[in-house]
């Protein structure tokens, strides 16, 4: 099983400090297809739009209708703090939400259970994951006896300091509670939001991250700064899912100069 996974486009109609949102997630796009038509998934998890607005969202839906993508590359969505749900809804009246009316849905691919959750909570940039949606999870969880992959905007886990994590989930121990007791069945954890290229595991279980297709951040290290900008790319990521490995690719979609070795 091949999964591409994207994040953090920011669509907006202009440039985002100095920036042109659009024309770099137009590449990544053209990338995926000239690349990756063979995939079987490919999720963006979240901050869809910069600003939650109908006008950003129509735009993403040109973008997506005019990319002429294979139907297997349709993009499975799901919300970031940039993200307004309501309008999300608006936009995309197909999308699956949970009984509550958050956009959490699954979906089984290959005898794999892949789950999108929504950790979005109108006017903070933090992630949120409230009871009502942990019992959500709980539940199809506790119906899934096959392997399977969680897609989520923010971060679980602080990826450097808990000092420096404002902006992640917030309720990181109740979440931790789920993954340790499912541990067993979750293979894989899809996040966005920092901006940075990450992995490692947590609880057990392994996790990974690309950059926004808009703004490329780096980590920080001290106890002086959060994160930074450089001058370095953008990417998004290819997963091979295999019975006896998860491997995470890279791609930096803005190379040139690319020389195929036989
Ligand atoms: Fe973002
Ligand atoms: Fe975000």
């Amino acid at each position: 099983m091949k999964i591409i996974h994207l994040s953090d486009p920011h669509i907006y109609i202009d440039k985002i400090h100095g920036i042109d949102p659009v024309s770099k997630f137009k590449k990544a796009l053209t990338h995926i297809k000239n690349n990756h038509g063979d995939a079987d998934l490919f999720a963006i998890t979240g901050d869809i739009t910069d600003l939650g607005d109908k006008d950003s969202y129509q735009l993403f839906i040109k973008i997506i209708d005019e990319a002429g993508l294979p139907k297997n590359l349709n993009p499975q969505l799901i919300i970031g703090n940039h993200d307004n749900r309501d309008e999300f809804k608006i936009n995309f009246p197909n999308i699956e939400t949970d009984p509550n009316g958050f956009i959490q849905y699954f979906k089984d691919i290959d005898n794999k259970r892949l789950i999108f959750i929504d950790t979005n909570l109108i006017n903070t940039h933090q992630g949120h994951y409230c009871e009502e949606r942990q019992e959500w999870l709980n539940n199809i969880l506790s119906k899934t006896n096959t392997d399977t992959y969680i897609f989520m905007h923010h971060n679980p886990l602080a990826l450097v300091k808990e000092e420096s994590d404002g902006i992640g989930l917030q309720q990181k121990k109740e979440f931790q509670q789920i993954l340790t007791k499912n541990n067993k069945i979750i293979k894989h954890i899809f996040f966005g939001h920092q901006h940075i290229t990450s992995s490692g595991s947590y609880c057990g279980i392994t996790f990974s991250s690309p950059r926004s297709t808009w703004s490329p951040l780096i980590p920080n290290f001290s106890n002086e700064y959060r994160l930074g900008t450089a001058n370095t790319d953008t990417n998004y990521n290819v997963a091979i899912i295999r019975s006896d490995a998860l491997i995470i690719h890279t791609e930096d979609f803005l190379k040139t100069e690319v020389n195929w070795f036989k």
